[in-house]
Parts: C-alpha cells; sequence; structure tokens
C-alpha cells in the first residue's frame, strides 16, 4: 500500500508572499497543491480565481490539485486544464450531468475528482465510482478553512472503501478539512489516500515541519 498523500491547502497561505509559500510546499515533504477555488455562490465564500491559479502555477512544481467549489463547473474545464491542474476536482452537488462532466474532465487530459458535502452519502457514487480518480470527502462544510473535524466522515470513509472494493475500483479516497496531526493516523487507518490540511500546515510556527510530522502520522 502507497504512503498517505499530503496536500497542504494554500488557502491558508500568506497570499502576500505567494510564492515563498509555494516553494516552501515545493521543498516540503507534501505531494501535491490543493487549490480551492469558491465562487461565493456554490459556498457562502470567494477564495481566489484564475490570475490566482496561474500565480501558483508558475511556482509549484508539484502536482495541482484543484477543488472547485463553484456552480456549474463545467463552464471552466478547458481553463483549469490550461492552467495545468493535474487534478480536477468537482462537487456533486452542483453537478446536475455529472457523468458527462467526468468524460469532459478526463478528456482534457485531467484527472477526475468528487467532491462530497458532509451531508451527501458516499452511495450515491456507486453508479459512476468507475469514473472517478479521486473522491474527495468534506470532513466539513465546505467554504473556509480552521473549522473543526466532522466525526462522522471515519464512518464515510469506511463506507467508500468497501464501495470501491465492491466495484472493484482504483478511486483514491481525499479528506478536507479540519485534518490535523491528531486524526491523520486514525483517518489512514480507516481508509484514506491523500490528507488535505490549510491552517495545520500554514498557522503553525514551522510548516515544513509540520508537513513531515503529518505525513510520519499517516505513514
Ligand atoms: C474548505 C476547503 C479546504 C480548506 C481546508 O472549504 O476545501 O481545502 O482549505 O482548510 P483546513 O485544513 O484549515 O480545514
Ligand atoms: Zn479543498
Amino acid at each position: 500500500m502507497s504512503k498517505t498523500k499530503i496536500a497542504p491547502s494554500l488557502l491558508a497561505a500568506d497570499f502576500g508572499n505567494l510564492q515563498r509559500d509555494v516553494e516552501m510546499v515545493n521543498h516540503s515533504e507534501a505531494d501535491w497543491h490543493h487549490i480551492d477555488v469558491m465562487d461565493g455562490v456554490f459556498v457562502p465564500n470567494i477564495s481566489y480565481g484564475m490570475p490566482v491559479v496561474k500565480a501558483i502555477a508558475k511556482h509549484a512544481t508539484k502536482p495541482l490539485d484543484v477543488h472547485l467549489m463553484i456552480i456549474d463547473p463545467d463552464r471552466y474545464i478547458k481553463t483549469f486544464a490550461d492552467l495545468g491542474a493535474h487534478v480536477l476536482t468537482v462537487h456533486y452537488e452542483a453537478c446536475t450531468h455529472l457523468h458527462r462532466t467526468l468524460q469532459a474532465i478526463k478528456a482534457e487530459g485531467m484527472q477526475a475528482g468528487v467532491a462530497l458535502n458532509p451531508h451527501t452519502n458516499v452511495s450515491l457514487l456507486e453508479d459512476l465510482i468507475n469514473d472517478i480518480d479521486v473522491i474527495c470527502l468534506m470532513s466539513v462544510n465546505p467554504g473556509f478553512g480552521g473549522q473543526s473535524f466532522i466525526e462522522n466522515t471515519y464512518d464515510k470513509v469506511k463506507a467508500l472503501k468497501n464501495l470501491i472494493a465492491k466495484k472493484n475500483a482504483a478511486t483514491l479516497i481525499e479528506i478536507d478539512g479540519g485534518v490535523t496531526a491528531g486524526n491523520a493516523g486514525k483517518l489512514k487507518d480507516a481508509g484514506a489516500d491523500i490528507l488535505v490540511a490549510g491552517s495545520f500546515v500554514f498557522k503553525s510556527n514551522d510548516p515544513n515541519k509540520t508537513i513531515a510530522e503529518l505525513k510520519e502520522m499517516a505513514g
């Protein structure tokens, strides 16, 4: 079994020193750069858009894991492919024709991700799980960094793990929201493949060391 990936969320970075923080992730033990795009409609907050993603992409040396918290994401699939996204994740709750959206993401050469809000049951993905590269379980209500981890997530990871096995799928499980060194080990044991961490990394005294600590906990 491969080591759990760590994806620091740049939402918690210092935007006045974005290049510095992206380079910190480059030089750390992190695996991916997690990029949160919010539209103020699907979620009650606006984060940043294409010019900032472009600036991140210019300095990033690791795969870009782009998490779209926007309505009707089909409008921007090509744009994010052109910006260099490696994984493009859309929300189940934001897509009327999710199967079509996933095909469009793959047609642009990206890996296709689907994020589920805390209230969305994993069983809803049964009919298209073989088309999904990454399932992102939101362990907070999306929209803001720094929220507390929702404990029910452990049961969702286990249920999703069972569904992946039942359907003989190769889908990776990502956890997003409230991840700390306190829950990383338990999440890995439950079956998580990728851990996103924003505040815990960037608000720490030594973000590079904190990433190494997370990697160790989830290793
Ligand atoms: C929340 C975002 C997360 C967020 C995580 O809507 O999708 O990626 O940055 O931040 P923390 O780790 O602070 O909960
Ligand atoms: Zn995210």
